[in-house]
């Protein structure tokens, strides 16, 4: 009989609870999967006294998370504190040199020290599984990794926060602010610590990032992303985009190109009727594109404590079944580094949100700077002033109009450089608001 897997957690917040539930409850199911038990044998957390819903009696609580990376009666590490650097980081790497498997949820660790943690893990022969870090109960680390092993693949997308995709599906639907929503995402255990990271697009670009690496061979390069967040998205954008046949969502989108591999993340206008449009609240969903496959689609809860739990725990489960493969599906010694594509090259359409100075000759002067920049304009629609006022005209000055342009498939500098100088011009206040679409 095979001796129970024993596991050790550091970390017991929203996820780390949800884990020693789950193997507390459902054990036996758990055990019958793998061909052995799995047991938590040693916790820690910053404090013990905290209430968490969870029995650890008969759980040893270790003083920190060294100590369990350490420990000679501990299998498998699950590092579930997050954080891009210490203590997560010299834990992992104390447990991995002791010839532990690991488990975690980090992916701002794996962005950032994932190719190091790897070679680590390589030469001491033990597992580094990080499912829960991108798109939480979906798995797309194994579906990249090894479900598609045979396959070249061209591009990677999808929706992969659930914050932001909780705030964007709220202020839609119930024209709640941004501030509202964001509340209800952090009370809910969606959000990051710090929701920054969220909604300023920098947990989307760690995730992307472990993704790219996965899909096209490459070292992770976070610094490689292009990142824009969702915090200028106004409600007017929204109401716009709703009329136009679009709806927003902030997309992380890695791609290969004649220039080399583009990986941005910004808020995105999408077709309402693409498949990607009806992503909605917290889920996230991950298109994968390549040779001989046509896309396939994988849509699933991206935040929350079961979610996240769930990836967690079949990692787990492979460790106690023995199933192991390199971190990035590669030995990490052949993964190439990234030939980054320029930001300014990338094509695709536009659209625009600029408050127009209500003057003879405003439209035709934006209409000639994008002309002379060769950009075709798809539509342009021209909002009436407020029609309850005046519009301001009765003390001699008229107030700005929106104006919305969507235009065809153009590039990036030819879009930046035709406002730069309808700026110039002086025919528009404040800065324009620029979203890209993607058709497909
Ligand atoms: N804050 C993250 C999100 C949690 O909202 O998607 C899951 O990584």
């Amino acid at each position: 009989m095979v001796a129970p897997l024993r596991v050790g957690i550091a970390g017991l917040g929203t996820v780390g609870a949800e884990v020693v539930r789950t193997i507390e409850q459902q054990g036996r199911v758990l055990s019958a999967r793998c061909g052995r038990g799995v047991r938590v044998v040693v916790v820690t957390a910053r404090s013990k006294a905290k209430k968490r819903g969870v029995d650890l009696r008969g759980i040893t609580w270790a003083k920190n998370a060294l100590a369990i990376a350490t420990d000679p009666n501990v299998d498998c590490f699950v590092e579930l504190m997050g954080g891009a650097g210490d203590p997560a980081l010299s834990a992992i790497e104390a447990a991995l040199k002791s010839g532990k498997s690991v488990v975690t949820a980090n992916k701002a660790l794996i962005a950032r020290h994932g190719l190091r943690l790897a070679k680590i893990a390589e030469k001491h022969g033990g597992p580094l599984n990080y499912e829960a870090a991108v798109g939480a109960a979906i798995p797309v680390v194994k579906t990249l990794r090894e479900g598609l092993a045979g396959t070249d693949i061209d591009r990677v997308y999808g929706i992969l926060n659930g914050t932001c995709n909780y705030i964007l599906t709220r202020m839609e639907q119930e024209g709640l602010s941004f501030a509202e929503c964001l509340k209800d995402a952090q009370r809910l255990g969606y959000a990051e610590a710090n929701p920054s990271f969220d909604v300023d697009g920098h947990d989307t670009a760690q995730k992307l990032a472990i993704l790219a690496s996965l899909a096209f061979g490459t070292k992770v390069a976070q610094s490689a992303v292009y990142v824009e967040g969702i915090s200028s998205i106004a409600p007017e954008d929204l109401r716009a985009a709703a009329e136009l046949g679009y709806r927003v969502k902030l997309l992380g989108v890695a791609v290969r190109t004649k220039t080399g591999i583009e990986q941005r993340v910004h808020p995105t206008m999408v077709p309402r009727s693409s498949s990607i449009a009806q992503v909605m609240g917290v889920t996230n969903a991950v298109t994968i594109d390549g040779q001989g496959i046509s896309p396939i689609t994988l849509v699933g809860p991206g935040a929350g404590g079961a979610a996240t739990a769930s990836a967690v725990i079949a990692d787990i489960a492979d460790v106690a079944r023995g199933i192991q493969v390199k971190p990035f599906g590669r030995p990490a010694a052949r993964l190439r580094a990234t030939r980054k594509a320029p930001m300014e090259r990338h094509e695709g359409g536009y659209y625009i949100r600029l408050m127009a100075r209500d003057l003879t000759g405003t439209a035709a002067t934006i209409a000639t700077r994008l002309a002379e920049r060769k950009i075709s304009i798809e539509s342009i629609v021209q909002r009436h002033p407020d029609r309850s006022s005046d519009g301001g005209r009765a003390n001699g000055k008229s107030s700005p109009v929106p104006v919305i342009l969507i235009t065809y498939a153009t590039n990036e500098d030819a879009m930046r450089s035709a406002l730069q100088a309808v700026q110039r011009d002086k025919v528009i206040s404040g800065r324009p608001q620029v979203i890209r679409i993607e058709k497909n």
